[in-house]
């Protein structure tokens, strides 16, 4: 029996800081996280969600929530210390913050303040991420570094120039990093999703009938009548995270994406 559950618990022993976590696939990787044995840190900007979500999972010795706004390098450098000292090392971290910015995909009427926000907190948000993350990880000389990019990262999907171009440089950085910190036994890795209806999915969208969009998405999706969830990107999360991936890196994993 107790092979049986360390078998099933893939992160035990683990800790994890997941940026973005109180919402959508930030949420469900919590969860399957914590389910799996990791000791958690949640790191967000919407403090209620957070805290409940939190709170429903377990105890504060098992999962916790800190503010964190991952434009501001302090923030960032805060919930990477508080990780340590509550649980006394950090092995994931999970850079899954984003925002869709402005649904404005001409560039005319595009906005300069629009294209700077989604950037800092999409690009800038991810490089503070991954650069404290690694001043903890590099003298324990391993870790696992996941970044969140998109389909769109791969494809034109008609989406912002500002998402877009934010999502191609996302994976310029997990390429770059991969190569400096394998040096040090830390991986780095992307996931690519193709659409999911989260609360971001539906401000850019504006679209509210969530079974009508799933369907939309699903039969222009390559897999016929599977309906891409918040929880399959936690999946994807759980292996690249787990010592299942002990020799993967440098790999920016799209999701099942649209049959063009
Ligand atoms: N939903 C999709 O179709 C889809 C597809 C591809 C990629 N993605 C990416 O997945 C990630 C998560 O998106 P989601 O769909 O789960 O959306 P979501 O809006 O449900 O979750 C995003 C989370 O990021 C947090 N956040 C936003 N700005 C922040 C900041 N400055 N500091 C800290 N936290 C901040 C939000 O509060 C929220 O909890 C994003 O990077 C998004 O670009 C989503």
């Amino acid at each position: 029996m107790a092979s049986l559950r360390s078998v099933a618990k893939r992160l035990e022993g683990k800790v994890a800081l997941i940026t973005g976590g109180a919402s959508g696939i930030g949420e469900s990787t919590t969860r399957v996280f914590v389910e799996h044995g990791a000791k958690v840190l949640v790191a967000d900007i919407q403090d209620e969600l957070g805290q409940s979500l939190c709170k429903q999972l377990g105890s504060p010795e098992s999962v916790s929530y800190t503010h964190c706004d991952v434009t501001s390098e302090s923030y960032i450098q805060n919930a990477v210390d508080t990780a340590v000292s509550r649980y006394g090392k950090l092995d994931i971290m999970f850079n899954k913050a984003g925002i869709a910015g402005e649904a404005e995909p001409m560039l005319i009427a595009s906005s300069l303040h629009d294209f700077k926000r989604v950037f800092d907190v999409n690009v800038l948000g991810g490089f503070l991420g991954a650069k404290h993350a690694a001043r903890v990880m590099i003298p324990a000389k391993k870790g696992c570094i996941l970044f969140t990019a998109s389909i769109v990262s791969k494809i034109s999907m008609g989406l912002s120039h500002a998402y877009t171009t934010s999502k191609h440089a996302v994976v310029g950085l997990t390429e770059n990093l991969a190569v400096e910190l394998g040096e040090y036994g830390i991986r780095v890795n992307c996931i690519s999703p193709y659409a999911i209806v989260t609360p971001l999915f539906q401000k850019t969208s504006g679209v509210s009938k969530k079974e009508k969009v799933e369907e939309i998405l699903s039969a222009a999706g390559v897999l016929e009548g599977a309906i891409l969830e918040p929880s399959d990107i936690a999946q994807a999360a759980l292996f690249l995270a787990s010592d299942d991936a002990k020799y993967i890196s440098k790999w920016r994993q799209l999701t099942c994406g649209w049959r063009l």
